[in-house]
């Protein structure tokens, strides 16, 4: 037997001790990690040394194709027409791929979006389809070429063979204190969006108390390496950043989001939902060659409705039939009069997981009809004695400590706050 190139702990000792990684080590590494010879406590140990000790481009540039080269690579090249996908960082009330995916397809552009499920305070985009009586989120690879050749969108799950190395990781990162590292955020992210073969990307990279990245020098950063990581791979990829201090539209949860996504797709919707999901259609029309479609026509017009409905029955739901509905409500009313002021996408996200909305362990169920629906974005006026929150759950237990995470994440004051852009920047 050939002896190893390397071994974990030369690997640890070189990025504790701040030195660069060498091509080698990297795929050394990586691969011996997805293959089990490298153990949880070493990679675990090896993560927290990048977390503090960072890596310069090249190792990240290395380390992503070392996850890339993990699994399996996709490609659409054979489709009539180009692709663009769409990534989010995560966010509180972040429903945009389901208006988005339908409507950049009614422009032209086929959108292959693997998507996952939610965990911690941000909803997983699976989770809110699953809402939909009948739909599934499984699909074959054949299944999702056909998909795309004749609805032109496809929102699925993942297959395991994509980056296996990130998955693993992924989960060792999620319980060793080391998910805020920005080349393992990265490489995670842009491992999978380039072995998933599309044509164009565009990264809505979120900035605020809700996401990951609280201050916009560190999402510019990292918005800065994930779009180098994706040209160099020969996607054309930009990002935006966008303000995640509110959340985003009028609903947290599952149900709630189809729904308002489904109001988007009707012509209607919160203005800040419409806005973005234009945004970034927009951005993957001029990556995927076809910015001279214009997006707000094709919400206009139904035919984003009509791909939606297309899309749903293709993976077997059905875009007709009532949602789930929680079972249990409970009001909080507007104590004074006056103008929202500030309302936290941090606290509104806590309080939607707490209802049921989301899992705090990736084998737990959610409820399809929990969420948080607010009455008032910054801004609004609103009527002491007029309802501010809906808090919905199938289970009234949950509603006390709901009602403590929204406890001082919100104000009602005298005076309109300044507005804030919802777009911050684009990177690209
Ligand atoms: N999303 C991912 O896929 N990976 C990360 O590391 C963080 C967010």
């Amino acid at each position: 037997m050939n002896r190893p190139l390397h071994d974990a702990v030369e690997v640890i000792l070189a990025k504790r001790d701040g030195l660069e990684l060498s091509d080698s080590q990297i795929d050394w590494v990586v691969d011996a990690y997805t293959r089990g010879e490298v153990a949880d406590e070493q990679m675990s140990a090896l993560a927290m040394a990048i977390l503090l000790n960072g890596m310069e481009r090249h190792e990240i540039t290395r380390w992503t194709a070392a996850m890339i080269a993990s699994g399996e690579r996709m490609d659409f090249s054979s489709l009539s027409r180009p692709t663009a996908d769409k990534h989010s960082t995560g966010g509180v009330g972040d429903k945009i791929t389901l208006p988005l995916a339908p409507l950049v397809a009614a422009c032209g552009v086929a959108v292959p979006q693997l998507s996952g499920r939610g965990l911690g305070h941000t909803g997983g985009t699976l989770d809110k389809l699953e809402s939909i009586p009948g739909w599934r989120a499984a699909l074959t690879n054949d299944e999702m070429m056909a998909q795309l050749e004749s609805v032109g969108a496809v929102i699925c799950a993942a297959g395991d063979g994509l980056a296996p190395a990130d998955k693993k990781l992924y989960a060792l990162r999620d319980v060793t204190g080391t998910v805020e590292a920005i080349p393992l955020i990265a490489s995670s992210i842009m491992s999978k969006k380039i072995a998933e073969g599309t044509g164009a990307l565009v990264l809505d990279v979120k900035v605020g108390s809700g996401a990951f990245m609280k201050d916009v020098t560190r999402a510019r950063e990292l918005a800065e390496v994930m779009v180098a990581l994706g040209t160099d791979a020969g996607v054309r990829t930009t990002a935006l950043l966008t303000d995640m201090s509110v959340p985003l539209g009028l609903t947290a949860g599952n149900a709630i989001e189809v729904a308002e996504s489904v109001e988007v797709l009707a012509g209607g919707g919160p203005a800040d939902v419409v806005e973005l999901t234009v945004a970034l259609a927009r951005e993957m029309l001029a990556g995927a060659g076809r910015d001279d479609v214009d997006p707000a026509d094709k919400l206009a017009d139904g035919s984003a409705m009509d791909v939606w409905k297309a899309m749903v029955r293709a993976q077997d739901g059905d875009p007709d039939a009532a949602l789930p509905v929680a079972r249990e409500s409970h009001v909080v009313i507007a104590p004074i009069s006056g103008v929202l002021t500030r309302l936290d996408a941090m606290a509104v996200g806590l309080a939607a997981w707490r209802l049921g909305a989301g899992r705090a362990r990736k084998e737990d169920p959610v409820q399809a009809g929990a969420g948080v629906v607010w009455h008032a974005r910054p801004g609004d006026a609103v009527t002491a004695g007029s309802p501010l929150f809906t808090l919905l759950t199938d289970e009234p237990a949950r509603f006390d400590r709901a009602l403590a995470s929204l406890d001082g994440g919100w104000e009602i004051g005298p005076d309109a706050p300044v507005a804030s852009p919802l777009v911050i920047d684009r990177v690209g």
